[in-house]
């Protein structure tokens, strides 16, 4: 659907140039919800802006439902473009027109006759749940309502890609979750492509399917996100894991100190990873039974992404060393990962 061919993005500015966006090449599938994180100057926005040739890059191929959009002249293009929609954090709706005028607006001048509009806008207003508002200003709505205005209005060209910058990120946590499962509503039943760019990784959990960590304008990083949260490899994306989690506290709590995780003689404190099918598994009651150890929990995170279970817990293991060293042994081999964090 989407095909991005060692795309590079430099920028000339007064301070010289800036590279936002370096060689990247990657693929979106029809129908999937594609995530893109990272940091601030990342290179996010200039990439996704990529897309539609909102930026056009500085080198590279750019194909789009078989077409390669970037040799296209003006004309064409903007009609590749109609069928790529785009919301953005700061909503970008018209303050002096109503909400159905907001929604109607890519619809005029394109020669449709009005009730064919009126049918289409409010049929549109329905889909995203804002029927009630059609003759509301902007000013008058909530943050997440502007936001429903905006999908409403991208998608007034059955585009069949959506490019949503930072979407949510104006919007409180529960208006975000409303917002996220619209999105992923639209997606099911219009089968509509989706691109996310985000900074917190609550967001990929929630909807994508996919997800490209960027930093310093590359891919450092593309999985599905069962395997990104399971197994991340770059850095920056165990950074972004951890800041969904708070087993990252137990870092601070053995630095602080905290009688939490004072150890007495004998004992270890580790960090187990389980995924999939072995969650099911009763494991502390497993270890108690199985071994002579004893594992008191200190604390835990249970993720469920794409209805895979994704969990981990910090213990406290006590009991004769060789016996411990027979529970880690057996619980790597059935696929639980441990990390022995502190010994006593
Ligand atoms: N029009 C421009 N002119 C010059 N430099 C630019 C321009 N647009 C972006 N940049 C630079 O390119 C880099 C990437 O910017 P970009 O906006 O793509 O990052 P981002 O990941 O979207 O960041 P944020 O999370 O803050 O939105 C930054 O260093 C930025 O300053
Ligand atoms: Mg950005």
């Amino acid at each position: 659907m989407i095909q991005l061919i060692d795309v590079s993005k430099t920028f000339d500015s007064d301070n010289g140039k800036v590279d936002a966006v370096k060689n990247v090449s990657l693929n979106i599938e029809k129908s999937e919800v594609f995530g893109v994180i990272g940091y601030s100057g990342a290179g996010k926005s200039t990439l996704v802006r990529c897309i539609n040739l909102l930026e056009r890059p500085t080198e590279g191929k750019v194909i789009v439902d078989g077409v390669d959009l970037v040799p296209l002249n003006e004309r064409s293009l903007r009609k590749h473009r109609q069928k790529i929609g785009m919301i953005f954090q700061q909503f970008n709706l018209l303050a002096s027109r109503t909400v159905f005028e907001n929604v109607a607006f890519p619809l005029r001048y394109k020669g449709i006759d009005k009730s064919e509009i009126n049918k289409k806008v409010t049929s549109l207003l329905e889909l995203v749940g804002i029927s009630d508002k059609a003759k509301a200003y902007p000013a008058q709505l909530s943050g997440g309502q502007k936001q429903r205005v905006a999908i409403a209005r991208s998608l007034a060209n059955d585009p069949g890609i959506l490019l949503c910058d930072e979407a949510t990120s104006a919007l409180d946590p529960q208006t975000t979750q409303s917002i996220l499962r619209l999105l992923k509503d639209l997606n099911k039943k219009l089968g509509i492509t989706i691109v996310i760019i985000t900074h917190e990784m609550s967001v990929i959990k929630e909807i994508c399917s996919r997800v490209a960590v960027m930093e310093d304008g590359r891919v450092v990083e593309l999985n599905d996100v069962v395997s990104i949260f399971s197994k991340p490899q770059a850095q920056i994306t165990k950074d972004f894991i951890n800041t969904t989690s708070n087993l990252n506290r137990i870092g601070e709590l053995i630095k602080e100190n905290s009688s939490i995780v004072n150890l007495e003689s004998g004992q270890k404190l580790c960090r187990l990873d389980f995924h999939g099918s072995n969650t099911k598994e009763p494991i502390i009651s497993y270890i108690s039974r199985t071994y002579n150890v004893n594992a008191s929990i200190i604390f835990g995170n249970i993720e469920v992404i794409s209805e895979t279970v994704l969990g981990s817990l910090i213990v406290i293991l006590s009991g004769n060393s060789e016996d411990q060293e027979s529970v880690i042994q057996n619980l790597n081999d059935i696929n639980i990962k441990v990390e022995v964090i502190k010994h006593a």
